[in-house]
């Protein structure tokens, strides 16, 4: 070998080992560093695989068909981020005074996110006042005031009323328990809410605002569109036309879904269909927000009536795919079949005492009657059950993500 050639030969030798000795300082450096300052260390270990910071579910950009255009985000759009606190939010048992009662409850995936017991149970023994509402396609609904009664002004701020509800999460401030301020500051001890509060805000600061927001995000986030409907909807231009997938008995329960009722002056129905298009609307099957009390006036526990119940969740996942309620209907809970609905529409009862009875249920002093004949009966519960999705109960990016709880 030529002295140039062993030169080089030498020196390369050297970078070289340079460069190894290098690598595996680095590579030793990392697992060290990585070892000691994992930002997600205790977020880790409280759910494992199912939440990752570093690779989130998709919340923020799910399809939608193009037919759907309510929409109630106003400035909260969805982010990743915001929607998987959200989730761990929802199903964390210390936003209760004594860490037995989680949003997720009374809200149930299996069940559409509703509950199947008439009232829920909340924190030492209390109860909801009406049924637990299902939470699909929230956010696909004019309607942008929540609860039966709409006594939410938004889903930001219905977020943060269970939890300051004395019955249901307990921090109400009353007989010695304690206030929201209470709760934020007892979120901001727990290790997870540290690290992932400080990756999305850039600070570990646990504010009432910060979880209305990424509460909202989570439930807007949860949505159902893998319908029966939706197949048939897909394929025509408008609601009327028939769904060249539905059988001639869902066609014709779609049809008296939509259409309006003919009534007498004393309420009977002489012809036209069911008209419940005319306040749960196709295709988002969303309350109208103009719509008025439907009849329904009970309060469960109680002999006296409300009617400033004029919400209802959307009708979509009312049933599963074989018809199965996922939980009882109306504020009171007290229908446990879709026969029993339509019974009440056939017979829109104590109309004297409801000065809030919506004008398309009422004729001159009496309440109207659809008088639906069995075959009706059959093909709007038919078609009711075309609304149901299946992904929406088993998806996991809105499962219980905690390894423990
Ligand atoms: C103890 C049971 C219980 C708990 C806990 C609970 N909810 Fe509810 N939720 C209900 C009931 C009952 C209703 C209907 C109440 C009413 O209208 O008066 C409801 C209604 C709602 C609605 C309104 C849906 C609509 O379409 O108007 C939303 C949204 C909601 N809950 C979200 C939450 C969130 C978020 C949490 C946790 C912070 C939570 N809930 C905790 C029982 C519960
Ligand atoms: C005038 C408006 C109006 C019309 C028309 C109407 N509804 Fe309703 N519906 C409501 C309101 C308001 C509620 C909430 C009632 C309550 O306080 O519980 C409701 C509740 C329901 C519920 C219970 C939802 C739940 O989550 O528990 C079902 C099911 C329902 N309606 C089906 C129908 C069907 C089927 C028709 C047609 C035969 C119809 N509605 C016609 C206004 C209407």
């Amino acid at each position: 070998m030529n002295r140039p050639l062993q030169l080089s030969a030498i020196f390369f030798l050297f970078i070289g080992i340079v460069v190894s000795c290098t690598k595996v300082d680095i590579a030793a450096v990392n697992n060290t560093m990585n070892a000691v300052v994992d930002p997600f260390a205790a977020t880790r270990a409280a759910f494992g695989t199912n939440i990752d910071f570093t690779n989130l579910s998709n919340y923020a950009n799910q399809t939608k068909p193009n037919y759907i255009n309510n929409d109630n985000t106003g400035t909260d759009t969805i982010k990743d981020n915001k929607a998987t606190l959200g989730r761990i939010l929802f199903y964390d048992k210390n936003l209760s005074v004594n860490n037995t009662v989680a949003c997720a409850s009374c809200h149930k995936q299996a069940f559409a996110f509703s509950d199947t017991s008439l009232v829920s149970d909340g924190v030492f023994g209390g109860v909801t006042a009406r049924h637990a509402m299902r939470l699909i396609n929230a956010r696909f609904a004019n309607e942008a005031k929540f609860f039966w009664n709409e006594r939410a002004a938004s889903l930001e701020i219905q977020t943060t009323m269970p939890i300051q509800d004395h019955a249901e999460m307990g921090f109400s401030g009353v007989n010695g328990r304690g206030t929201i301020d209470t709760l934020l500051n007892k979120l901001s001890k727990i290790n997870y809410y540290k690290e992932i509060f400080k990756n999305i805000y850039g600070d570990t600061l646990v504010t009432q605002n910060r979880l209305q927001e990424s509460l909202a995000q989570f439930i807007r986030s949860i949505q159902s569109f893998d319908s029966k409907y939706d197949s048939g909807r897909a394929r025509v231009n408008n609601e009327g036309a028939a769904f060249p997938n539905f059988t001639a008995t869902e066609n014709a329960g779609k049809s008296l879904y939509l259409t309006p009722p003919v009534f007498d002056g004393s309420g009977n129905r002489i012809a036209g269909g069911a008209g419940c298009n005319g306040c749960h609307r196709a295709p988002e099957f969303d309350i109208d927000p103009n719509s008025k009390n439907n009849g329904i006036v009970s309060i469960i526990g109680s002999t006296t009536i409300e009617t400033n119940d004029t919400r209802a969740p959307s009708l979509r996942d009312l049933v599963k795919t074989d018809g199965t309620p996922n939980s009882r209907m109306m504020h009171t809970g007290q229908f446990t079949t879709f026969a029993g609905v339509l019974n009440h529409y056939n017979n829109i009862p104590n109309i004297a005492a409801n000065n809030n009875l919506d004008g398309k249920l009422r004729a001159d002093g009496v309440g109207n009657k659809l008088r639906l004949t069995p075959t009706e009966t059959a093909q709007l519960t038919a078609f009711i059950q075309t609304l149901a999705g299946t992904n929406v109960y088993v998806d996991k990016k809105w499962s219980n993500p905690f390894l423990n709880q």
